[in-house]
């Protein structure tokens, strides 16, 4: 087939690839438990539909401006000023078809051919891919002390006249750490006084466990929005449970946020304007969800600690937020890929390999099933594993018998 090389480069993205092998073998009926996925099972909140619908009834269905409606841009000024404690204007905001539109036009509209972009390992997925599809250099930072969270140091040292931007996600896919208030104002100020674009994605930011308060990066700004550096993406996939909307946005300096436009202006036109009202709907409803969204994810992490702290052999990091923890399960196989491929395969239990995160050796697990799935889920896994387990297990209506250890 006759495609650009770089189309070519580009793989499928690995959860997807996943979620789509557990559909077809639930389809084939066979009892799969998805530790993969990174949604929670709850229904849209009413006021998100009720918005939608009204706005499908009245049949005008057509085009927005580019940069999103001015209701739901309002929207999310307000949602700024109550969670970042930063007042912006209606030029700083621009909407897209999830945070991850947010994050690739980004890319698109910051980098030249080579110019690089400091990615903080474990990363999410489609960083370093949107990077390169951006003709841009990846170039990836791993803690030197075995950790999750990221040291000033280590950055320092990958930084080199080429880098335009870092990417920070805390709390962190895949390891569920938040990074340090004090880290944040570092890596700042660095920016600041470097001129490298400072990208926020903060899509987890109020999916935080213990007691913990979400931090504002415009706290630790000397600068004003319009000369700064820093960047947020946020959106309504996670904060509502609201994935399939398909709505996340970015709040940058007004010239930069133009440009955006521009570039949206031409790939996507503006995103769907039911789908921009069911966001207004969420972000201006009542907002009890999101609190009860986040008790309930944070109890099934007490739950998965709990179940993972029984297998012999597995290091665990306790996330402080999101949907995920990053197990070690080197011991057992130090091919992460291999290692999911079996406990697809023999336990029938989706998990995501950690090399896909810049973390061999490791498994992204999630946590936004039901208890029941995070229980029997990693029974399997220690079924399939661990040779001290019993050697039977009933998966679905079958007796299986381990006769692999
Ligand atoms: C770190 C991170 N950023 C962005 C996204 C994408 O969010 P959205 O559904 O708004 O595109 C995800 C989704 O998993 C994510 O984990």
């Amino acid at each position: 087939m006759n495609v650009s090389q770089l189309a070519r480069s580009i793989p499928e993205s690995p959860t997807l690839k996943l979620t789509e092998e557990a559909r077809l073998l639930k389809e084939k009926g066979e009892a799969v438990i998805h530790l993969g996925a990174g949604e929670p099972k709850n229904k849209a909140p009413i006021n998100a539909i009720l918005s939608s619908a009204a706005k499908l009834n009245t049949g005008d269905v057509k085009y927005t401006p580019a940069d999103g409606t001015p209701s739901l841009k309002k929207a999310i000024i307000r949602y700024t000023e109550e969670n970042y404690n930063k007042m912006v204007a209606p030029e700083n905001i621009i909407v897209s078809a999830g945070a991850k539109q947010a994050v690739y036009n980004l890319l698109f509209t910051l980098l030249n051919p080579q110019e690089e972009v400091i990615i903080l390992a474990p990363y999410w997925v489609s960083y370093p891919e949107m990077v390169r599809m951006c003709y841009g250099v990846p170039v990836i930072v791993t803690p030197e002390d075995g950790s999750f969270h990221p040291r000033m140091q280590d950055i320092e040292q990958k930084v080199s006249s080429y880098t335009k931007a870092i990417i920070i996600n805390s709390p962190n896919n895949p390891s569920g750490i938040m990074y340090s208030e004090q880290f944040i104002a570092e890596i700042i100020d660095f920016c600041e006084r470097k001129g490298i674009y400072c990208i926020m994605d903060d899509i987890y930011h109020k999916l935080i466990f213990d007691g913990r308060k979400p931090i504002s990066a415009y706290k630790h700004t000397k600068k004003d929005l319009e000369n700064s550096k820093l960047i947020i993406v946020n959106g309504i996939s996670k904060l509502y449970g609201m994935t399939g909307f398909r709505i996340g946005w970015t709040v940058a300096p007004k010239a930069l946020t133009g440009i955006l436009t521009n570039v949206q202006g031409q790939i996507t036109t503006t995103t769907s304007v039911i789908l921009q009202a069911a966001a207004e709907g969420a972000l201006t409803g009542i907002q009890s969800i999101v609190e009860g969204l986040r008790l309930m994810i944070e109890n099934n992490r007490n739950v998965m600690m709990q179940e993972l702290q029984s297998f012999n052999g597995v290091k665990i990091t306790k996330p402080d937020g999101t949907f995920y923890c990053l197990p070690d399960f080197s011991a057992y196989n130090k091919n992460s890929l291999e290692l999911s491929q079996l406990l697809l395969k023999k336990a029938l239990v989706v998990t995501v390999p950690g090399k896909e995160f810049g973390m061999e050796g490791h498994l992204r697990l999630s946590y936004c099933g039901t208890i029941k799935e995070i229980k029997q889920g990693i029974e399997r896994i220690k079924w399939a594993l661990d040779p001290n387990s019993p050697n039977e297990i009933f998966i679905g209506e079958r007796k299986l018998v381990r006769d692999w250890l």
